[in-house]
């Protein structure tokens, strides 16, 4: 069986539709009968990621694979970057302006909740050149026998 994978345009700045391709995947995931604990986490990191793109990176996409033994989704986007990954992944950092905070983001919490809620995570950035983070699920009680 081949990997069944998705691709969707995150627009920056777009707060109206932000969120949209993280409820996509989360309706997807629930019609093929996956591990509802599985799918509240991968709903939680797609829509932290998702929020990051919108507020923080440019242009860029939500895309997701599901392969026999591991959900994959991957963020990406071509904006500023992130200056310091390190930084960016501790609790409370953020660089969120105060329109954003007025809007109740920008408790530096998005990047560790993605952490805490994947099994893996790989945050790439450069300065200048975007950002790109690839979170992995292990989906070990399988898909629709249980
Ligand atoms: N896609 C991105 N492009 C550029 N910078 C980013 C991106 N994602 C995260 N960052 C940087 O990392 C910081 C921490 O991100 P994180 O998601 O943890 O917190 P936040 O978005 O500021 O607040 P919260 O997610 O709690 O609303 C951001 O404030 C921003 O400086
Ligand atoms: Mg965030």
């Amino acid at each position: 069986m081949g990997a069944l994978k998705k691709s969707y345009y995150i627009k920056s700045r777009d707060f109206i539709r932000a969120g949209e391709a993280s409820i996509k995947i989360q309706t997807l995931l629930k019609s093929l009968n996956f591990d509802p604990k599985l799918i509240r986490r991968v709903a939680i990191c797609g829509y932290e990621g998702e929020m990051n793109v919108v507020m923080h990176g440019g242009d860029g996409s939500l895309s997701f694979a599901i392969l026999p033994d591991e959900v994959i989704l991957e963020i990406s986007d071509d904006g500023p970057g992130i200056d310091n990954i390190d930084k960016a992944m501790q609790k409370g950092f953020s660089t969120a302006s105060d329109e954003h905070r007025e809007m109740g983001f920008g408790a530096g919490m998005g990047l560790p909740n993605m952490k805490k809620n994947a099994d893996d995570i790989i945050v790439e950035s450069e300065p200048g050149n975007g950002t790109r983070v690839r979170m992995v699920f292990l989906n070990n009680k399988g898909g629709d026998d249980g």
